[in-house]
């Protein structure tokens, strides 16, 4: 469809981007490379670099960290993918509150993508949906080893680092969710991050892990409300009263939104 090339062939979307949207990728793709200095030297002058809907993710994150700051918990992020957003977390949780040794950041991905899609994921006009909706979708083998070598890094630079902050959950969540309440069964959950962008571990990780927030703890939701991607917005619609519940967004970020459970 584009006679621009895709750097990014993970993350784009034909359906949903524009031409724009590559050669602007294109361009800071080429851009990043050849900019002078160090990789930890772009790094640290990252706002030259980042795209501004990462930064208004990552923007986004933080409003919702602040709000759970004084609620107990831990993190639970279903669909993990490059790590960025589990990242976000842990760098918000490592500044934020360095004492709160209790607070983890637990992601759940298979890194193999979508398993399968059900017929919810496809319901609605078909030219509307994400093309990434196919077993296999966003799959991204190198991540869960690269995910953990950016922990381990992570772990040089934060205040009591014995006790673990991030914790990875590789496969299926069908079976390492039921696997991961089994060996922890202590799990209280001060934000529930709905990512997996499809209908039956979305319905899954509210059956498992909506009992486990307290009042205060806040559920996300990526992708409520997304044509592209409408399994989600089924199960937290056949799982979850919407009418009782609060959902907000951010006037900055298209796709996040939010409930406060309780409020
Ligand atoms: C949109 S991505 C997550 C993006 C990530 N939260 C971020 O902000 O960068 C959705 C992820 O959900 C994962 N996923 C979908 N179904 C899954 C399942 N049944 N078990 C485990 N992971 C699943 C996919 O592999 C994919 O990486």
């Amino acid at each position: 469809m584009s006679t621009v090339n895709d750097p990014s062939p993970t993350m784009h979307d034909p359906r949903t981007q524009a031409l724009g949207d590559y050669a602007y990728r294109e361009a800071l793709e080429n851009y990043v490379r050849e900019s002078p200095g160090t990789f930890t030297e772009k790094m640290e002058n990252f706002t030259k670099y980042v795209p501004r809907q990462n930064l208004a993710r990552f923007l986004a994150r933080y409003e919702i960290f602040k709000r759970i700051m004084d609620v107990q918990g831990s993190i639970v992020e279903c669909g993990v993918l490059f790590g960025g957003g589990l990242m976000s977390f842990a760098n918000l949780s490592t500044i934020l509150e360095p004492y709160n040794f209790q607070r983890r950041i637990i992601g759940f991905d298979t890194f193999s993508g979508f398993p399968e899609v059900a017929a919810e994921d496809t319901k609605g006009a078909p030219e509307r949906k994400s093309a990434h909706l196919k077993a296999g979708g966003f799959s991204a083998p190198a991540a869960y080893e690269d995910i953990l070598r950016a922990i381990s890094v992570f772990d040089m630079n934060r205040l009591l680092s014995h006790f673990p902050k991030v914790d990875v959950v590789k496969g299926d969540f069908a079976e390492t969710s039921v696997r991961y309440l089994e060996e922890h069964p202590h799990l209280v959950i001060s934000c529930l991050y709905l990512d997996f962008d499809i209908y039956t571990p979305t319905k899954l990780a509210i059956e498992c892990f909506f009992s486990r927030i307290p009042k205060g703890g806040i559920v996300v939701f990526d992708e409520l409300n997304e044509e592209a991607f409408p399994g989600e917005s089924i199960a937290v619609m056949e799982s979850l009263k919407l009418n009782e519940l609060s959902v907000r967004r951010f006037p900055f970020e298209p796709r996040i939104s939010y409930a406060i459970i309780g409020v």
